[in-house]
């Protein structure tokens, strides 16, 4: 995790006011995800839960995209599918001019360490992450679910970061609607399909505290079950 916050946080040091974000307003749209049909279930007969349902989507480079819905709705699940981790049962993904799914268990590993890292809920990383100068995909799942708001929004805006000045597509599951500012396009999942897509205003602005602030005026949780500091965390994840 140290590593990971560390390489984000590489050349982060300017000022918002200088940064010259590239993103949807000052370049074209460079689709590097695609998945088409996907779906997946798990269990048998009665059990059979549909888990993902008939997902096609685009992923962009320097874009940060949240995939938002109730609990159950199948994030998790559609996240793992076109991150490389779980296999559908039907559909494809296909990345940076491969068909993920055609590749063996190994050639599927050498992809992932090459251009994925993960951040899984409780910050368990994946032990393919490393601090590399070049990083094409980024999956985050609940990041800042055991965090307080203001390591939450080191985490959310370091995430930005890494899409707006290192050119990563990320995608990023999350219940947490104060993430919502900070991103350039919402995925809204409900039982297992896509319901719907938006766009929240100037994602790109370099000016997302106070849109942060704006949105959501200082009000503080009055209850945090899994309030964990960031500091605590990263010595956790080192150690
Ligand atoms: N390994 C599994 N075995 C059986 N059922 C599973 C498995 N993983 C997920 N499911 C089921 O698939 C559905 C989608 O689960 P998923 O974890 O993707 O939802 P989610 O939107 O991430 O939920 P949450 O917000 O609670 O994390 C749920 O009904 C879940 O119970
Ligand atoms: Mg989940």
């Amino acid at each position: 995790m140290s590593r990971l916050l560390d390489w984000l946080a590489e050349g982060s040091t300017q000022s918002p006011e200088a940064v010259s974000a590239p993103g949807p307003d000052s370049q074209p749209r460079v689709p590097v995800l695609l998945s088409q049909g996907l779906n997946k279930a798990f269990g048998q007969g009665e059990t059979r839960t549909l888990a993902v349902q008939d997902v096609s989507l685009s992923l962009h480079k320097n874009e940060l995209t949240l995939l938002m819905g109730p609990s159950g709705s199948g994030k998790s699940t559609l996240l793992a599918l076109i991150s490389g981790l779980l296999r559908p049962d039907a559909g494809q993904v296909h990345a940076l001019g491969e068909e993920m799914w055609t590749h063996s268990n190994i050639e599927l590993e050498r992809f992932r360490l090459k251009h994925c890292s993960y951040i899984f809920q409780g910050c368990n990383l994946f032990p393919a992450l490393t601090a590399r100068a070049q990083l094409e995909f980024l999956f985050a799942d609940e990041p800042t679910s055991a965090l307080d708001w203001e390591n939450g929004e080191q985490v959310i805006d370091l995430l930005h970061q890494a899409a707006h000045q290192r050119g990563a597509m990320v995608l990023v599951v999350t219940h947490d609607s104060r993430l919502v500012p900070y991103a350039d396009r919402v995925f809204h999942m409900e039982d297992g399909r896509l319901v719907s897509e938006e766009t929240p205003k100037s994602p790109s602005q370099p000016v997302l505290h106070q849109l942060h602030q704006e949105a959501i005026p200082l009000a503080k949780p009055t209850f945090q079950p899994r309030r964990v500091a960031l500091s605590t965390l990263l010595q956790e994840a080192s150690a």
